[in-house]
């Protein structure tokens, strides 16, 4: 097989998908040198931290493997042109939220770290380099880098030292929560390109793991195209069992009962079938929006409006909860003691980007309740930034405290001890483990009656709570 023997790989971008992903290749390739390199001094400080809870990030996993191979094969720096010279492949990380303002604004992605990052590798790269989008990107940006790059090629033909490069497509599927499992077993690697040497290249490297029939290799526009359609797909499943969810709840059906005997049918499958408070993290939305834009520019209106109706399903989901929750407790929240249990996107991460509890916990602070938010690993400063207001006082709860008037208000709590006494509600809103082992008898007898639970994420057994003289409110569930 023709390639490029790779030694030397560089990451632009140490978020959520460059340090698990190169983290991976470091354990898996002990020969390659991998070099993760950030803009964000604090980010990478904290990569390198001695305690390897205070990484940056929270994935099951991770740790172990960063232990392993830190600062043997893995180095975490700011040394952006350095490290950028040294490599013969270059993987480009870096986010690509929905543009804010101008063309495009409010559904096209923008690509302006991208671009940066193409001409610091135009810049700074010696010889030839393998450019790897990792990345989501719209389709044909490869196209965009290319173009930055061979302008580079074209005034660099009579120098000494010409640097020439090819770029490659190859999209994460990792799921938050569970990435280090997706690394290593994934259901496939995708990779995208033209030049067959330097898609083999990156063949190599993840057959030091993946079986070969898993790496399927494409045109680079289907790669880009495909990443976009299976968010879209996961994203859609969410939106159709959230729909059906509202709709048990009104006829008395069960939104479990009926994921489940739809879900027998293998034509449709058993696997993201949960109803919960709305699909969150930082892809699904930007990458639906991305393809409505996409399609829209393509004159496609019809598919544009077709996959903008699952954003707007969404949105009208996580309103429907706290407009719920409003009306259960005699339509008004003001002086009302609400315990919110998880405020990350989902479970086994601190990630709280397009998190549902941001939109619910909006919703009820402008009801002017007064929140007890709880997390075992999102921060209360992210917190704040989230909520866009600042926590009340940071000192430990006070009983005493906990009922006076404070509409509108929120109070952060880092263990669960206390911070039911006087409640009037409980939201489940993440699916921590710990919340499926609170001792609910023990909650429902400090909380204040008429009491309230409200289980977005259906992780408690109705009887059981019932039983203990609680209000109880499960998603899609018009049975109970
Ligand atoms: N988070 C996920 O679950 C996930 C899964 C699959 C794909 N993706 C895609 O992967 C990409 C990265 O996502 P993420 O969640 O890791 O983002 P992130 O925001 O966690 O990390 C991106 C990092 O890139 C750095 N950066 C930006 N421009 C830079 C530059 N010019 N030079 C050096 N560093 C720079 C930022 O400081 C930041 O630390 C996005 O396109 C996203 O859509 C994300």
């Amino acid at each position: 097989m023709n390639r490029l023997n790779i030694k030397n790989i560089c990451c632009i971008g140490a978020g959520y998908v460059g340090g698990p992903t190169m983290s991976v290749i470091a354990d898996k390739c002990p020969n390659i040198i991998i070099n993760v390199v950030d803009l964000n001094e604090q980010r990478i400080k904290n990569w390198n931290d001695p305690d390897f809870d205070k990484l940056p990030i929270y994935e099951p996993g991770l740790g172990e493997i960063v232990k392993r191979c830190r600062n043997k094969n893995l180095f975490f720096s700011n040394l952006i042109r350095e490290k950028i010279q040294e490599a013969d492949m270059i993987f480009i990380s870096v986010n690509t939220p929905t543009k804010k303002r101008g063309l495009g604004a409010g559904k096209a992605s923008d690509l302006k770290w991208v671009e940066a990052c193409a001409r610091q590798v135009a810049q700074f790269s010696k010889g030839h380099t393998i450019v790897v989008e990792k990345s989501t990107l719209p389709v044909r940006t490869a196209e965009v880098i290319k173009s930055i790059l061979n302008e580079v090629e074209k005034s660099l033909k009579d120098n000494s030292e010409p640097k020439t490069f090819d770029v490659l497509s190859n999209p994460e599927f990792l799921s938050e929560g569970s990435a280090i499992n997706d690394l290593l077993n994934p259901d496939r690697v995708l990779i995208g390109g033209e030049n067959i040497h330097a898609i083999n290249s990156l063949v190599e490297i993840y057959k030091n793991w993946v079986s070969e029939e898993k790496i399927l290799t494409t045109n680079v526009w289907s790669s880009e195209l495909a990443k976009l359609t299976s968010n879209a797909f996961l994203a859609q499943r969410v939106s159709s069992i959230n729909s059906i969810s509202a709709l048990c709840e009104v006829t008395g059906a069960n939104v479990k009962e009926v994921a489940r005997a739809i879900g027998s049918d293998s034509r449709i499958g058993s696997k993201f079938l949960n109803s919960g408070p709305g699909f969150g993290g930082s892809c699904f939305k930007k990458d639906i929006l991305n393809l409505v834009y996409l399609s829209e520019f393509f004159g496609l209106p019809e598919v544009a409006a077709f996959w903008e109706s699952v954003v707007n399903l969404n949105s009208w989901h996580q309103n429907r909860i706290s407009r719920l929750i409003t009306k259960k407790l005699f339509g008004t929240l003001s002086n009302k003691k609400i315990v919110v249990l998880g405020f990350a996107f989902k479970a086994n991460t601190n990630d709280t980007r397009e998190s549902a509890a941001i939109q619910i916990c909006k919703n009820l602070l402008d009801e002017e309740a007064y929140l007890v938010i709880h997390d075992p690993k999102v921060k209360f400063e992210q917190i704040e930034i989230d909520l866009e207001k600042n926590v009340l006082g940071n000192d430990s709860i006070d009983k005493n405290k906990l009922n006076i008037s404070k509409g509108g208000n929120w109070h952060f709590a880092d263990n669960l001890n206390k911070i039911f006494e006087n409640a009037d509600a409980v939201i489940i809103l993440t699916e921590w483990d710990i919340y499926k082992k609170l001792n609910w008898q023990e909650v429902s007898k400090i909380m204040r009656r008429p009491s309230w639970i409200f289980d977005t994420r259906s992780i408690l057994n109705t009887n059981d709570i019932k039983e203990l003289g609680l209000n109880f409110w499960q998603i899609g569930d018009g049975i109970g």
